[in-house]
């Protein structure tokens, strides 16, 4: 362990600490987990309390922030459903942002990630791994509460209908959040990157009040990172232009 330092927390996001200097920025979580180190990260403490840094060459959300993302992140006491957890590297530092209080709720449809995240879990009591295909939300809609917001980082053509699908379903309303790590190369050769992004951007926007989307170059070649809150007038979020929802979107669906 190295020796202890002072970390700000991060205003938006109190159990995440951003360390600028002229020419590198180092992030950290202050952990709800036990050792080992899940993927190689360092563990040290400030103030007493656990912290392990969040490699931007290992997480997108991670890389995310490095390069300035200004949008939502999780915060402590939050629910978040995770849709393509793998064994849980970025997983668990979500669990970290919302602390002992949230909960993530991680589904994974590869059966050899997810025993690791099994095992994983084991040391993060806030994270519940679901073996599941995020294509089929309603098969495992009984084990997820409505949640605050929805990570996805699933590598698929149809990744965006695959989020919205997740959002209608167990999506809180008002102040709801969506994180998206876009691959472009997973969407087809039938448009460009920038394309797709505007393509993503589109379908996601009817949905969301989009934050600026963030390129993760050189982190992670090809992605792209997506998101907002669901804008008033959506999933019962009170605005004044409140939408007929569309069919078999009844707020009872949704919140069972
Ligand atoms: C890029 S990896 C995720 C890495 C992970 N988010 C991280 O940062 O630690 C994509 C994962 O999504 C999973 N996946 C792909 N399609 C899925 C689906 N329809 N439902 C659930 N998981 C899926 C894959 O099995 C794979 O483990």
């Amino acid at each position: 362990m190295r020796p202890p330092r002072t970390f700000r927390p991060a205003p938006d996001s109190p159990r995440l600490a951003i360390l600028r200097s002229a020419d590198r920025t180092e992030l950290w979580t202050e952990t709800v987990g036990r050792e080992p180190p899940v993927y190689g990260e360092r563990w040290t403490e400030s103030d007493g309390r656990p912290y392990r840094s969040f490699e931007p060459a290992r997480s997108k959300v991670s890389a995310a922030i490095v390069k300035g993302w200004q949008g939502p992140l999780p915060a402590p006491g939050e629910g978040w459903l995770y849709l393509g957890a793998a064994s849980g590297t970025t997983a668990s530092h979500v669990a970290d942002l919302v602390g002992p209080t949230g909960r993530v709720y991680a589904v994974e449809r590869s059966l050899r990630p997810f025993s690791r995240l099994v095992t994983l879990a084991e040391r993060w009591p806030n994270l519940l791994p679901i073996l599941g295909d995020a294509r089929d939300p309603s098969a495992y809609a009984g084990l997820v509460p409505p949640v605050r917001g929805i990570y996805a980082d699933i590598a698929q053509a149809d990744q965006v209908e695959i989020v919205l699908a997740n959002a209608e379903l167990l999506l809180e309303g008002a102040e709801g959040r969506v994180l998206l790590a876009l691959k472009t190369a997973s969407m087809g050769r039938d448009a460009t990157a920038p394309q797709h992004v505007r393509r993503a951007e589109e379908a996601l926007g009817r949905l969301l009040d989009l934050e600026p989307s963030t390129r993760l170059d050189p982190f992670h070649r090809g992605h792209y990172f997506l998101g907002g809150v669901v804008r008033p007038g959506h999933f019962g979020a009170p605005g004044p232009t409140t939408p007929r929802p569309p069919r078999g979107h009844s707020p009872a669906r949704r919140r069972r």
